[in-house]
């Protein structure tokens, strides 16, 4: 029997990268895509794929429009990628991250608790983990495990560690078949221009200064979104009921490694960096342990950074037109964010 996987937020960045994973890899499933279509959602996302989804807009913070969705279609398997995702937006507005990560996962867990599902996943992240700081412990560089304890800093971690909670609890309470994995940032084509890669990447083409928050020295582990999409599958049929899956491929860059990088592939000067303001609460380093991943699900990441940066390059320098598009939604936030940040030395 056909199997219907209902794919949560599948507009934005990764979850439109997982629509067209399960179009291609699962022929067989009817994929129902929910989405608000928020500043981050698009449906050019969608376009080589929508004959073979079904696209429905709705909020998940309404239940009415979740509920609706369920009878309709009875999925079995449920992916929730919807959320409002920029740390920066949660601290200028936190109230909606409440609203859409919180209530909105709340609202879908309730619905699954009322039909015959096979499996609930929730895209979570490393922000819940907190700040692994520049500690090293004897020498040896500490990692995030599925055991460390939830510890958010900023509004952003603080919504998703708050949904990755209801969701335990819903297994624990209602015996709800839940999954959880947490990945660290990921790169990759259809992000929205607002985040640190396609962001600078354009700023840059058109010879416009790279505004680093505080020293650039912030670490993030790096990983090709089709990377993060296979292991979302590897873990939505395979994985333990109740368990958490840490997701990372130890490509542990700086901000400001990463923002040279993309200077030296397209051959513009370091002079267009320029140092700001310290984003607020600016966690120091993020970095999973994905052991668990390898030694019980066999994943490991098959997209290596180096080849994988040049094609993103690629395929936004491909794809300015969408960049433009998705860019003049963000205008205001923008000013919002940058125009007050003062210059600093560093
Ligand atoms: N981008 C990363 O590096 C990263 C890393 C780890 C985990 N994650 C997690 O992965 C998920 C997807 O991240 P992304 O970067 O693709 O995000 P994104 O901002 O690109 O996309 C979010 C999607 O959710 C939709 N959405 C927002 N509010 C909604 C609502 N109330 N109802 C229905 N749909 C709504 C948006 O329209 C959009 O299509 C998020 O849960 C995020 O926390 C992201």
């Amino acid at each position: 029997m056909s199997q219907t996987i209902l794919i949560v937020g599948g507009a934005g960045f990764i979850g439109s990268n997982f629509v067209h994973h399960i179009a291609s890899q699962y022929p067989n499933y009817k994929i129902v895509v929910l989405d608000a279509l928020t500043y981050a959602g698009n449906l050019e996302n969608l376009e080589f794929v929508k004959d073979k989804i079904i696209f429905i807009k709705g909020n998940i913070a309404d239940m009415n429009a979740v509920s609706s969705v369920f009878q309709e279609y009875s999925p079995q398997y449920i992916v929730n990628f919807a959320a409002e995702t920029h740390v920066d937006r949660s601290i200028v507005g936190p109230q909606i991250f409440l609203e859409t990560n919180v209530k909105g996962t709340q609202n879908l867990l309730e619905a699954c608790r009322k039909m015959e599902i096979k499996r609930y996943l929730q895209v979570s992240t490393d922000e819940v983990y907190g700040d692994l700081g520049d500690h090293f412990l004897n020498d040896a560089p500490q990692y995030f495990t599925e055991n460390t304890p939830l510890s958010p800093n900023c509004p952003y971690a603080a919504s998703k560690a708050s949904a990755d909670l209801f969701v335990r609890s819903y297994f624990e309470t209602y015996s709800l078949p839940v999954l959880i994995t947490r990945c660290t940032n990921n790169y990759g084509p259809y992000q929205y221009p607002e985040k640190l890669i396609p962001f600078f990447l354009f700023r840059a083409m058109q010879n416009q200064s790279l505004p680093i928050y505080g020293d650039g020295k912030n670490v993030r582990d790096w990983l090709y979104v089709k990377d993060h999409c296979e292991a979302i599958d590897r873990v939505l049929h395979h994985g333990k009921i109740g368990e958490v899956y840490n997701i990372g491929g130890h490509n542990e860059k700086t901000n400001l490694q990463i923002t040279e990088i993309l200077l030296e592939k397209l051959g513009k000067p370091k002079s267009l960096i320029t140092f700001v303001e310290d984003r607020l609460a600016h966690d120091r380093r993020y970095a999973m342990d994905p052991t668990k991943m390898r030694e019980q699900l066999g994943w490991e990441p098959r997209y290596p950074f180096e080849k994988w940066i040049d094609e993103t390059i690629s395929w936004y320098m491909e794809h300015q037109e969408w960049v433009d598009r998705c860019a003049k939604r963000s205008e205001e936030f923008r000013k919002q964010n940058y125009d007050q940040r003062k210059e600093e030395t560093h």
